[in-house]
């Protein structure tokens, strides 16, 4: 098995271009006497700008996947290596590290800390990365205006919409400029405008930044409309990859409203 970056595409980029390269993954759990195999044996590589849409019903073994990705649960087997370090040869900080600064996350449910304000919230991954506590409401406040919520930095978390629930989980798992997004279902718990004003902040951060996205769903319509590749799992298998043709630019969606 290869599993060094696709060769042919890569000739002018011989640096490793690979944001994600899982090598026959496993995760099983041990549920008393029965073994559930929730990734079964997964490969795959996710190059650095892409936007990666995880497909499959529920129970296929998304989650499990994406919290080995983001460093929140370890492989039973098999190898996951992010931005070419491999996970399982870093120390208990190294991995926290890799959590506060390589990956960002958002979940289905916004997991925002209720008694924090807008601000605390966001400034948390800043506390926990030693950034110097002059710099941090600059970038606090940048971090929220980026995602529009610049007027609420005060407000608590039960004052705002999901939608904004969900932008503001978004400026926090992007305050400390991880190289990829993870993100589990966000638009879940969000009707069908909120959930595509938070795609279209996730489709601009992929385009202006560069940051590779690996986003989990199980609406294909979502990932047809943003992804550029849409992975399909099923029982804990990858079952198909496809590149995605149909995916439109963020130019024509502006052009729509
Ligand atoms: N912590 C856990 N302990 C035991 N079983 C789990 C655990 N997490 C997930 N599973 C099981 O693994 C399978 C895949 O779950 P999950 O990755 O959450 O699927 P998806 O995100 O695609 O809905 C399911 O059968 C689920 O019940
Ligand atoms: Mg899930």
């Amino acid at each position: 098995m290869t599993i060094g970056p696709d060769q042919s595409n890569d000739q002018f980029n011989p640096g490793s271009a690979l944001a994600v390269c899982a090598v026959d993954v496993c995760r099983h759990y041990q549920m008393g006497e029965t073994l559930i195999r929730a990734v079964d044996g997964i490969s795959l590589q996710v190059r650095r700008g892409e936007f990666v849409a995880l497909l499959g019903s529920s129970g296929s073994g998304k989650s499990s996947l994406l919290n080995l990705v983001a460093g929140l649960d370890r492989p039973t087997s098999g190898a996951v290596i992010v931005e070419d370090r491999d996970l399982a040869r870093l120390s208990r900080e190294e991995l926290a590290k890799h959590r506060l600064r390589t990956v960002g996350m958002v979940f289905q449910s916004f997991n925002l800390v209720s008694r924090m304000t807008l601000a605390e919230n966001v400034e948390l991954p800043l506390r926990f990365a030693e950034v110097d506590r002059s710099q941090r409401p600059a970038l606090t406040r940048h971090g929220l205006e980026r995602v529009g919520l610049g007027a609420r930095i005060t407000h608590r978390p039960s004052e705002l919409s999901g939608g904004e629930q969900q932008r503001a989980a978004l400026a926090r798992a992007l305050i400390n400029q991880p190289k990829l997004l993870l993100a589990d279902e966000p638009t879940g718990n969000l009707d069908s405008h909120t959930g595509t004003e938070i795609m279209n902040l996730m489709r601009e951060f992929n385009q202006s930044l560069g940051m590779t996205i690996v986003m989990v769903t199980h609406e294909r319509a979502l990932a047809e409309r943003y992804a550029k590749r849409m992975i399909f799992l099923a029982d804990g298998k990858l079952i198909d990859d496809q590149a995605n043709s149909a995916v439109e630019p963020a130019s024509l969606e502006r052009e729509r409203r």
